[in-house]
This record gives C-alpha cells, sequence and structure tokens, in this order.
C-alpha cells in the first residue's frame, strides 16, 4: 500500500493537485512509495534516476530524467517548475567509483541546481544520528550533505530515519531469508542494541507531511516499537515460524560470515560500517515514533511472502549501472 495524503493538511500548497514535484529515484524503495502516494493526490512526478531505462510501476505516469552529474545547467532543467525536490539520493555502501565522497558530492550538485530552478523546498533523506566527526563514512558523509543543504539557502526538511521495512526492503527482508534457510544466526556483539524500525508508507506519509511545512527543520524518523536486535531476530523467526539459535559473535566473525554469504548470493550482506552503526546503537532514536504501522502486526500478514526472495541490492543498483 502506497502512503496516503489524507494524512496532509486541509490546505495544501506544494502538493496541490495539479502541482510538479521531482523525486530522485522514484522507482526505488522509499521513492516508489512516495511516488504512488502523490501521483495518488494529483500532483505530477518528475524522476531523477542514475538507470532511466528501468522499468517504475508508474511508467507512462511520471517524467523520467537521468542525473546529470557535472552538468550544472541540464540538472537545473530537469527540476524546472518544481515546487519540491524529495532526495533520497545515496550510495549504501562504496563500489568502484561509487563512494560516499561521490554521494556528497552529488548531493550539493542536486541542491545546488535545485537552487537555481527556484524549487521552493527541499525534503531530504538523510539517517539517525549521522557525524560529521563519525569514523563511519557513510554517517560522516550524511552530515556533511545535511550541512550543504543548510548552506544551500533552500528552505528544507531533514528527515532521519532508522530502518525502513516494507515489502522488498533488505534488512527484515533479508533477516527472514537467512532464517528461513539456517538454523543458526549470529548477531555482532551483545546482540542488545536497539532498532526502531519505520514502515515505508508511513515514512512517504512523513516526507509528503513535510513538504508543505515551513520554515526548516530536523527530525528523527522512527517507528511505534523498539527492539533489540537478538530480540528483532526471534521476532521474525516466530512470525515465520521457525526456530533459530541467534549466537553472539565477535564483529569480524560476523563480517566474515556475511562476506562469504555475500559471495554466494553476489551481494554486500551488511558493510563494516553498518555492522559498526549497530552495536554503537545509531538505529535507534529518543525521539517520539512518528509512524502507526506496527512490526510485529505487519509481521503476522506478510509472514507468507517475507524472505522468499532476498532483497539483493547489488542486482538493483550495480546490474546495468556498471559504476
Ligand atoms: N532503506 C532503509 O532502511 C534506510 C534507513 C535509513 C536511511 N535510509 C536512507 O533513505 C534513502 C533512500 O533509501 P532507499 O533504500 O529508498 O534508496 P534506493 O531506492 O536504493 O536509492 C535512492 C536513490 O539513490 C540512488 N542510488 C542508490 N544507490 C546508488 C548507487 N550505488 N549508485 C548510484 N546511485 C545510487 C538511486 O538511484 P537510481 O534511481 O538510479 O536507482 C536512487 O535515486 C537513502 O538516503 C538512505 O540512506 C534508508
Amino acid at each position: 500500500m502506497f502512503g496516503r495524503l489524507v494524512e496532509l493538511p486541509d490546505v495544501r500548497r506544494r502538493l496541490a493537485s495539479g502541482a510538479r514535484v521531482a523525486v530522485t529515484g522514484a522507482g526505488g524503495y522509499t521513492g516508489r512509495e512516495l511516488t504512488g502516494a502523490l501521483l495518488a493526490g494529483g500532483v505530477a512526478v518528475v524522476n531523477l534516476t542514475g538507470d532511466p531505462r528501468r522499468p517504475t510501476p508508474f511508467d507512462g505516469r511520471i517524467e523520467t530524467r537521468a542525473f546529470a552529474w557535472a552538468r550544472p545547467d541540464e540538472l537545473a532543467a530537469s527540476l524546472a517548475n518544481c515546487s519540491v525536490l524529495f532526495n533520497t539520493y545515496w550510495i549504501r555502501f562504496p563500489r568502484g567509483r561509487a563512494t560516499h565522497a561521490l554521494a556528497v558530492e552529488r548531493s550539493e550538485q542536486l541542491f545546488a541546481a535545485a537552487r537555481r530552478a527556484g524549487v521552493g523546498r527541499i525534503v531530504h533523506v538523510s539517517i539517525a544520528r549521522p557525524e560529521l566527526e563519525s569514523p563511519l563514512s557513510y554517517y560522516r558523509g550524511k552530515a556533511e550533505v545535511e550541512r550543504a543543504l543548510a548552506a544551500s539557502g533552500v528552505a528544507h526538511t531533514i528527515l532521519r530515519p532508522t530502518v525502513l521495512f516494507g515489502a522488498g526492503d533488505v534488512l527484515v527482508n533479508n533477516i527472514a531469508w537467512c532464517v528461513r534457510r539456517f538454523p543458526v544466526f549470529l548477531v555482532p556483539g551483545d546482540g542488545r542494541y536497539r532498532v526502531q524500525p519505520l514502515h515505508v508508507a508511513d515514512f512517504a506519509t512523513a516526507l509528503a507531511a513535510a513538504a508543505e511545512a515551513d520554515g526548516d527543520a530536523t527530525l528523527d524518523a522512527v517507528g511505534p516499537e523498539t527492539f533489540g536486535f537478538t530480540e528483532l531476530v526471534h521476532v521474525i523467526a516466530a512470525a515465520l515460524g521457525r526456530r533459530v539459535r541467534v549466537i553472539s559473535a565477535p564483529r569480524g566473525v560476523v563480517r566474515a560470515a556475511t562476506a562469504v554469504l555475500g559471495a554466494v548470493v553476489g551481494d554486500v550482506v551488511l558493510t563494516r560500517a553498518e555492522i559498526d552503526g549497530l552495536c554503537a546503537d545509531l538505529l535507534a532514536s529518543d525521539a517520539p515514533p512518528i509512524g502507526r504501522v506496527r512490526l510485529t502486526e505487519w509481521l503476522r500478514a506478510h509472514s507468507d511472502e517475507l524472505g522468499v526472495e532476498y532483497a539483493n541490492e547489488v542486482r538493483r543498483h550495480y546490474r546495468r549501472r556498471g559504476a
């Protein structure tokens, strides 16, 4: 289900029916949920993507433009007449030329183009607990992008999710994929660090609402339930009717095990930075929840399909792109 615009204020301005907005990765995980909601509200969507030939569920209903990196005129032209830029653009893990530093540089180009094009507001997707001094390039890069957005001069909301779930997500789905196949599940460290999953439709609703806000704001975006990581694995296993032995292991051991699994499935299962981020309790926040969908209830309703297919990010992002 796509998020619903009924959550918005009665008087919509930037997302009035007939408005035009840009979404980076409208066919992507968050972008798809958001785009479905926007189209349902009569809003026209320009999809900015690195792979314009990749089909989306909205083909024929959205305009698709390739990211024109390092071509500022073309990038700004893609954003012409857009009231809002919804920015989901990021590179989850470095691979070849695609590094976090490159993602920061491109995000700066995007914000500069939005300013030139006269975009009224940027709604930007970050991550909980970004830090300029972080030793983890993911969290450091996200903080650098937030700083660039603040300096861009464009009014904005930054939403910082911890972890998202919904059909085909990476974390919950792939834990379920493992639980379906293996009797043992390794967790790094003590497994007590917290996770606050937010349903992607709730997140899409929050993104749309942020488009109607005024001024600048930065908000954490977390779901209504909090789990310890080991507890999360047990909750998923219980929903699937499986028994699994969860074993705490040193981070290096988990890293090696996920590297072997990654070689088998052809993916980057979990990066060192993600393992470190998990163990440092970075997937939790003290902010009040913004989501309504409870993972425990959602799992019950989706246990048949959950984890049947592995959600492969390398295949999704690099099969055609080649960089
Ligand atoms: N998913 C989560 O659990 C989660 C949790 C916290 C924060 N976030 C943040 O939420 C945002 C959206 O996440 P998502 O999972 O919905 O993202 P996504 O759909 O996988 O990708 C979003 C955008 O980033 C581009 N992109 C992704 N990987 C790329 C790569 N390797 N090289 C070049 N471009 C790449 C995509 O380009 P294409 O259009 O060409 O595919 C798309 O425009 C990200 O900023 C992420 O950091 C996500």
